[in-house]
């Protein structure tokens, strides 16, 4: 692929980046986008009607059982070259901030340091009450489980639709989206807020914004640069024609 001398240059140069990853970057490793329609057990369902605060609701046990088969889905991937590339970018520009909406931890297992993760791990467990921590618990068939300091229910450390995102990870990601050079929107729809408005905060400072995705989306007429495919391949290529 050929990339614009002008990015390339950029790049070389070492400037403040910011790269917001989602379910995309992810996919190439077998996981299911946030967006496709789901398969077997779930196919009645949609993602977006089971991460609520409403679902657990209404129905703790369908929700905890669906996060417990999406934890061991991941626990069974790796990484993939898309990660792994993301993971070389930041060795080589001393200002490089990776957001993420995933909640699969793959960022990390690939090598990238400092990760902001902005919904959270999946691999985590705290109590729905407390807000405790839980690090093993007893599956049970029929309800969830417990925390062992309050008795309240646990649920997955992640950000559900209605749900403040952290604040901490929240601001750290507009603060470098704020006085980046260059921002990459990468295998993310760009519907979900707020971390949708960060590549406009960037956008608004006078970045150039760069787009990787599978298809155009509500960012691509904005962007200076989309680059229409899989992540895993044309972040791979990128990194190798700017420092290979
Ligand atoms: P989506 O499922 O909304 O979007 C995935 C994006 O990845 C789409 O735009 C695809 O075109 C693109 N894509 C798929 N395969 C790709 C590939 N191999 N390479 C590059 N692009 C690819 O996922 P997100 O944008 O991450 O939040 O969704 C954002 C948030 O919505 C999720 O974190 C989740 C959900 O609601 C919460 O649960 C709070």
């Amino acid at each position: 692929m050929d990339f614009p001398g002008r990015l390339v240059r950029l790049l070389k140069t070492s400037p403040r980046v910011v790269a917001l990853t989602g379910a995309g970057v992810s996919q190439e490793s077998g996981l299911r986008t946030f967006r496709d329609a789901q398969t077997g057990l779930w196919a009645q369902y949609k993602s977006e009607d089971l991460a609520s605060p409403q679902a657990f609701a209404r129905d703790p046990k369908l929700v905890w059982d669906w996060y417990a088969w999406r934890r061991e889905a991941v626990k069974a991937v790796r990484p993939n070259a898309g990660h792994y590339a993301l993971a070389e970018m930041a060795r080589h520009i001393s200002n490089f901030t990776l957001v993420t909406q995933n909640v699969d931890g793959l960022h990390r297992m690939a090598g990238s340091p400092d990760v902001i993760e902005l919904h959270g791990n999946i691999q985590r467990v705290r109590c729905s009450v407390c807000g405790e921590f839980a690090d093993d618990w007893i599956d049970d068939p029929v309800s969830v489980p417990r925390c062992s300091s309050c008795g309240g229910m646990l649920r997955p450390h992640v950000v559900w639709f209605g749900e403040p995102l952290p604040r901490p990870e929240l601001e750290a990601a507009i603060e470098a989206s704020q006085v980046c050079r260059l921002f990459f929107s990468i295998g993310t729809s760009g519907v979900v807020q707020p971390a949708a408005t960060l590549a406009h905060a960037a956008n608004d400072r006078g970045a150039i914004i760069v787009e990787i995705n599978a298809e155009p989306t509500p960012l691509t007429s904005t962007a200076d640069y989309f680059f229409q495919g899989k992540s895993g391949v044309i972040l791979p290529e990128l990194v190798k024609a700017v420092w290979l």
